[in-house]
């Protein structure tokens, strides 16, 4: 079957992200992006059959813009960048270049992956805006940003999200649980990094609050069930830690 140009654009992305990807960390490789990829592809689709059909001027969700910006989200994370969170946008619009894309997707794009990369305005709402650089980056919104966000931050919780938050642990030598050691909310940033919690502490801490930040209805709904998944999940754990399961 001859693939669009579009389809075309879309492969040639995986495969270099793929191999940038290659050596990344467990929690950032190509799988992650590969999730993510198809996630926000499950929300601009439900969104699409959600909302009226795209108007010919330009308006409802680019398709090609949600994939590519999904593919190249986390493609230089400023944590392993001595926290430059330019790089990620400047390797994004370096290999768009390379592509035969208008200069307005190539924009809408990179806007993507800016910001997703400002961590601030990500998983620290309210809290992190100071860190932002610039003030009205945290306003910035397109549709297809929120579906990339939401993607990205479903990939956070559910059975995924667990598998996560436990090998981060593990790699981090962090008990899995320890019942003298509550909860902590309201922390710094940096003192969420310096944290030495147990990793069921990162539930509270984040997972669970996560199903009340997304954008859309699509993601919002997707949240819920790995939202409950999750709730199932914790209760199960606690019964068996006593031996009552
Ligand atoms: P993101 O790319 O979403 O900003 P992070 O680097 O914060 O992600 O985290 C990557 C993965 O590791 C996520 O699934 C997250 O839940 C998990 N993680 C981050 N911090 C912790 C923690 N303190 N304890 C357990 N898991 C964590
Ligand atoms: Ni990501």
């Amino acid at each position: 079957m001859e693939l669009s140009q579009e389809e075309k654009i879309i492969e040639t992305t995986a495969a270099y992200v793929q191999q940038a990807l290659a050596g990344a960390e467990s929690g950032h490789d190509w799988f992650h992006i590969y999730r993510v990829w198809q996630t926000a592809r499950a929300i601009a689709e439900g969104e699409s059959a959600r909302l009226p059909e795209p108007a010919g001027d330009g308006s409802g969700v680019n398709l090609l813009v949600v994939e590519l910006g999904a593919l190249l989200h986390d493609i230089a994370d400023a944590k392993f960048h001595n926290g430059d969170e330019a790089i990620g946008p400047i390797k994004a619009r370096f290999f768009l270049e390379t592509l035969d894309l208008p200069a307005a997707i190539i924009g809408q794009v990179v806007n993507i992956v800016q910001h997703i990369s400002f961590k601030g305005g990500n998983h620290f709402k309210g809290q992190g805006k100071g860190q932002l650089s610039n003030e009205s980056q945290a306003d910035f919104y397109t549709p297809e940003l929120g579906i990339v966000q939401d993607a990205d931050r479903l990939d956070a919780i559910g059975a995924i999200g667990i598998a996560r938050a436990f090998n981060y642990g593990g790699f981090k030598n962090r008990a899995i649980y320890d019942p003298a050691i509550a909860p902590a909310l309201h922390m710094t940033k940096e003192q969420y990094k310096q944290s030495t919690a147990p990793t069921i502490n990162h539930f509270y801490e984040k997972l669970l609050l996560l199903k009340d930040k997304m954008n859309t209805a699509t993601g919002k709904a997707m949240a819920c069930e790995r939202h409950l998944f999750m709730e199932r999940f914790l209760e199960q754990f606690y019964a068996e830690w006593e031996g009552k399961a």
